[in-house]
């Protein structure tokens, strides 16, 4: 077996150890006789597993008692329509603050429900930076401020939890939950597709303050939303078993590794190590404002775009995989995600060295 380098940006690279324990466990998981895909989600041992995710992610985490945790389908698209659905609890309006495609993607849902103010964005500047906060024009009536923290697109990264006051903060996650310690306390409700540092497609999380739910708008279905669900444990029908199980063999590879404080150091080592490089050079470009920078999406540009199509050739050849930017932008995106290695990283430096030698 010959496993690639994968810097794709989701579905992602998984933890080696929870891949070999997922196999080890496939055809009978801990003497039930069965594969977890096999099991009711009703039985005590498909409850024991969702039970302890929940757990372990409130642990790794430090998610608060008055916060439900949830365990969703529908992807964050889905979320895009559900939290407006949920969340605007009689008031009409709500501020995104655009800091790439997937914010606009979310405030274009939104507007099917609410009146959208853009508060602030960084579109006019492609998205390079985040927009300072001195400017952004908060409402004081708006049902909640939306946030990607990390824009996996353009690779911009909220570096710090933002404040917002009083109004509720909604925050996007999808690319780097987990990736550093955050405080959720200063969330109102927190996203994310499991697909790039949690597990594998099909289960959406969402950590909710308790307050926040159960004024949904009218008609809206029982399985979007979040008090219902919350009330039935994410079982309201069939939950998205295996990848919430093998979700919650993260967690415990998280707390295995140091938790989030080692995890965040060690993303901070690998964004280090390839930034530094892209920065040393000419034929490698970031255009991102450095305070910026995203620690889990390096988008690059090569100083000739004709050779693209051959530094992709050179690195499938290499065992480098999901390198091709986002087809919006363009160019190069290397994804370093929670499972990707240092090791994986300083491949991808050393292949960057040498085609720019032997080709810039
Ligand atoms: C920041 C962000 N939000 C939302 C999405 C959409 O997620 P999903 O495909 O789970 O709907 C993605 C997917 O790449 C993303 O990176």
């Amino acid at each position: 077996m010959k496993r690639v380098v994968n810097f794709s940006a989701g579905p992602a690279t998984l933890p080696f150890e929870v891949l070999q324990q997922v196999q080890a466990e496939l055809l009978d998981w801990q003497g039930s006789g069965m594969s977890v895909m096999e099991m009711s989600h009703r039985d005590k041992e498909f409850m024991s597993i969702a039970q302890a995710a929940e757990a372990d992610l409130r642990e790794v985490a430090g998610i608060p008692a008055n916060y439900k945790v949830l365990f969703l389908q529908g992807g964050a698209t889905g979320q895009f329509s559900f939290i407006p659905m949920n969340l605007l609890r009689g008031k009409q309006s709500v501020d995104f603050v655009l800091t790439g495609d997937w914010g606009k993607k979310a405030a274009k849902e939104a507007a099917r429900y609410a009146k959208v103010n853009v508060a602030a964005s960084s579109e006019a500047d492609k998205f390079t930076h985040i927009p300072d906060r001195a400017g952004w024009k908060l409402d004081p009536n708006a049902a909640y401020v939306h946030v990607t923290s990390n824009e996996t697109i353009h690779g911009v990264e909220f570096a710090a939890d933002p404040d917002t006051g009083a109004v509720p903060l909604v925050a996007d996650m999808s690319s780097n939950i987990l990736s550093k310690p955050f405080d959720v306390s200063k969330y109102g409700l927190i996203y994310a597709g499991a697909q790039k540092n949690i597990g594998p497609a099909g289960v959406t999380i969402v950590i909710v303050r308790d307050d926040l739910i159960g004024q949904t708008l009218p008609n809206t279905p029982g399985i979007f939303d979040y008090k219902q669900m919350a009330d039935n444990e994410s079982m309201l029908n069939t939950p998205p078993c295996f990848a919430w199980y093998v979700s919650g063999l993260v967690f415990k590879w998280i707390k295995a590794n140091g938790g989030l404080k080692a995890i965040g150091e060690r993303n901070a080592k690998k964004a280090e190590l390839l930034y530094g490089y892209i920065d040393a050079q000419d034929f490698y470009k970031n255009p991102v404002a450095k305070a910026d920078r995203s620690r889990m999406n390096v988008p690059f540009v090569l100083a000739n775009a004709e050779l693209d199509a051959d530094f992709l050739k050179g690195a499938k050849a290499a065992g480098l995989n999901g390198l091709k930017g986002h087809r919006s932008v363009g160019g190069m995106r290397a994804s370093i995600y929670n499972a990707m290695t240092l090791e994986g990283v300083q491949q991808l430096v050393d292949y960057m060295k040498e085609f720019a030698r032997t080709r810039g």
